[in-house]
C-alpha cells in the first residue's frame, strides 16, 4: 500500500471511533451550524414523532421559558438531540440554555450555552431544559431541534412555537427601588457609624 494512503487509513481508523464516541456523548459542537447529526444519511421526511413545546409562546428580555422535547404517545423514544433557538432562516443561535437534569448538557456554539444536547445514547421519553431569551425583539424566533431515534433515523428540524416579543419586563433585573435603598441605608448607617 502507498505509505501516504496507509497513513490516511490509520488516521481514519483512529478518528472514526472518536467521532462516533463524540456523537454518543452529545459533544456535537461540529453540528452547531447545520444541526445535522452527520450520520451520512438524510433526515426523515415524515411528520416528526416528537414535539418541542414551550411554557409560553412569548418572551420578554431575558425571560426564562421551560422547553420540553417529548416523544409523542406510542412513538419510539429518542436517544440524541440538539436544540437551538434561531430567528427565521438565521443561523445564529439566540439566547442561552440552563439545564437541571443529567440528560442534557449545554454547548458553546457561538456564545456559551447557546445550544443543548444529550449526554448519552440512552432512550429518552422526554427532556426538559430552560431557555433564557435574548434581550432583543426578534419577530420570528423559534426553538428547533434535531431529534435522533437511532443512528440512521432522525428528524430535523422539529420546531417549537413561534415566539412573540412582549417587551422589557418580567425577566429584567429591576433596579432597587428608592424605598429599598432608604431601608438599606437606615439599616447600614448606624452600623457603619459605630465603627
Ligand atoms: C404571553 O403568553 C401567555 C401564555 O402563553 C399568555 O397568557 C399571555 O397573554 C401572552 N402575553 C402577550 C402579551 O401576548
Ligand atoms: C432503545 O429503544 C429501542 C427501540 O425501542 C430498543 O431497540 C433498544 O434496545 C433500546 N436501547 C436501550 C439502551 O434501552
Ligand atoms: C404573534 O404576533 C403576531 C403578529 O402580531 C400575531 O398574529 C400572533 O397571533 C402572535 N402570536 C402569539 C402566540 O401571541
Ligand atoms: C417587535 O417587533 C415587531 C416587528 O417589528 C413589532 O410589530 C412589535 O411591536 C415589536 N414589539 C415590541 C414589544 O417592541
Amino acid at each position: 500500500m502507498d505509505p501516504s494512503l496507509q497513513n490516511i487509513v490509520v488516521l481514519l481508523g483512529v478518528l472514526f471511533p472518536l467521532l462516533t464516541a463524540a456523537y454518543r456523548n452529545g459533544r456535537v459542537e461540529a453540528a452547531c451550524m447545520t444541526m445535522e447529526p452527520g450520520h451520512e444519511v438524510a433526515g426523515q421526511t415524515t411528520d416528526p414523532p416528537y414535539s418541542l413545546t414551550m411554557s409560553k409562546s412569548n418572551y420578554s428580555d431575558g425571560e426564562e421559558l421551560t422547553v420540553t422535547l417529548s416523544t409523542n404517545p406510542g412513538a419510539v423514544q429518542f436517544r440524541g438531540f440538539l436544540i437551538q433557538a434561531r430567528a427565521g432562516n438565521g443561523k445564529t443561535p439566540l439566547g442561552s440554555f440552563k439545564i437541571s437534569g443529567s440528560d442534557a448538557q449545554t454547548l458553546k456554539c457561538t456564545t456559551d450555552a447557546s445550544a443543548v444536547s444529550h449526554t448519552s445514547n440512552s432512550n429518552k421519553t422526554s427532556v426538559q431544559v430552560t431557555w433564557v431569551a435574548p434581550r432583543i425583539n426578534m419577530s420570528d424566533i423559534q426553538l428547533r431541534a434535531t431529534v435522533v431515534q437511532t443512528k440512521l433515523i432522525f428528524w430535523m428540524p422539529v420546531y417549537g412555537p413561534t415566539l412573540n416579543y412582549t417587551g422589557s419586563g418580567a425577566g429584567q433585573i429591576s433596579a432597587p427601588s428608592l424605598s429599598q435603598l432608604l431601608l438599606c441605608s437606615t439599616v447600614l448607617l448606624p452600623a457603619l457609624f459605630r465603627l
